[in-house]
């Protein structure tokens, strides 16, 4: 059995949060910011979790994981939704870890993909370190996820590692590891879109739209002609994307004509970005056109109600530097701005001493890294 070591990047979602989960397009780009997932062999029995980050540590002897719950499965063609036999069964396992949701969403993620990809007599390590700061809406969860399915469907055998300073040549490989973190990340998330988990497997710009009833699935991967810089601000307020689905979700519930409009019109502003991003060659006038975009779609998300104090702070800080929005579930988490062409180095380092004595980390990240 041999030991693998992968990494997979967060993301920012540029256009669509929320309404992507109704069927709506949107537009997410891989961060320099990764996270890293090793699987080794274990001597025992036993699956070992580690999670450096939230100085978490845990084993299980494989014979106390609830194979029970466990029908048949077919690692080729991953599910798209979860098992809520096996969910319970975990649920019960976990019971003592419920105080800290992090870490028990994780393990809960961790375990399930093993009961599903794994075998019952062979224990493993799993070891995880990230530099995505952890449920701050760049897509922590999916990196875990897609690294996670990654390092088991590996060590498992049922996909080859890339050759030597190749990327993943396989299309399938790459198919069934989106595919499995996608059931990853349904047990963090709850309801997902996909877009997250597919950003965290593919990397670069990704046009996204899931399917639905009314909607076809759409992956488009656009090409970057000028590379886009943006300032990524975590506002540290911590929030959770599981709650922040379900307040849209109580919102549509109470006024589906409103909330559907303001999805279509999420849906436009997307478009309106993939057609900027795709013809227009003045890179002065794609910024403007993207900045435009940027403000409209911050507003939808403040009339979905999932914008916060916090996140206000950091528009008005950078308002010099560029357009700022929300990414991801919001409710605090992280913005992203785009730096406008004309900023100079002067009026950027101010923002940038303001949003720190705000007590906010930035990153100045290079959008559409590897997958
Ligand atoms: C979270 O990064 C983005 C959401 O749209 C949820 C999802 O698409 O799964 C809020």
């Amino acid at each position: 059995q041999r030991s693998f070591i992968v990494s997979s990047p967060g993301k920012t979602i540029l256009f669509g949060e929320h309404a992507v989960v109704y069927g709506a397009t949107a537009v997410a780009a891989s961060i320099s910011l990764r996270t890293y997932c090793r699987i080794e062999p274990s001597e025992k029995p036993e699956i070992t979790i580690k999670m450096r980050d939230i100085e978490t540590s845990r084993s299980w002897s494989l014979e106390s994981l609830p194979w029970d719950a466990v029908s048949a499965k077919d690692i080729f063609h991953p599910p798209n939704t979860l098992d809520v036999e096996i969910v319970t069964a975990l649920e019960k396992l976990l019971t003592n870890e419920k105080k800290n949701p992090l870490a028990f969403l994780s393990m809960l993620c961790i375990l399930y993909l093993y009961l599903q990809i794994g075998f019952h007599t062979q224990g493993c390590i799993i070891t995880i370190n990230s530099e995505v700061p952890l449920g701050a809406g760049l897509g922590s969860s999916a990196t875990v996820s897609v690294g996670v399915a990654t390092c088991l469907l590996l060590f498992f055998g049922y996909i080859q590692p890339p050759k030597e300073g190749e990327g993943w040549s396989r299309q399938e490989s790459l198919a069934l590891i989106e595919g499995w973190s996608f059931i990853g990340e349904c047990c963090i998330q709850g309801s997902p879109s996909g877009i997250d988990n597919a950003a965290a497997t593919h990397g670069g710009l990704i046009a996204f739209r899931k399917s639905t009833a009314k909607t076809t699935a759409m992956k488009q991967f656009l090409k970057l002609e000028n590379p886009l810089s943006v300032l990524i601000t975590d506002t540290k307020q911590p929030k959770s994307t599981k709650e922040l689905i379900q307040r849209v979700y109580r919102l549509r519930e109470e006024s589906p004509l409103v909330i559907d409009s303001i999805f279509q019109t999420i849906d436009g502003i997307s478009r309106s970005a993939i057609r900027a991003l795709e013809t227009e060659t003045n890179v002065r006038r794609l910024r403007k056109t993207l900045g435009e975009l940027i403000f409209i779609n911050q507003k939808m998300l403040e009339a979905l109600n999932v914008s916060h104090v916090t996140i206000d702070r950091v528009i008005n800080a950078t308002k010099v530097i560029g357009p700022t929005k929300l990414t991801g579930a919001g409710g605090g988490g992280c913005t992203v701005t785009l730096r406008n062409t004309d900023c100079s180095n002067e009026m950027f380092e101010n923002a940038i001493t303001e949003l720190s004595a705000l007590k906010n980390s930035v990153y100045d990240s290079q959008l559409g890294g590897p997958g």
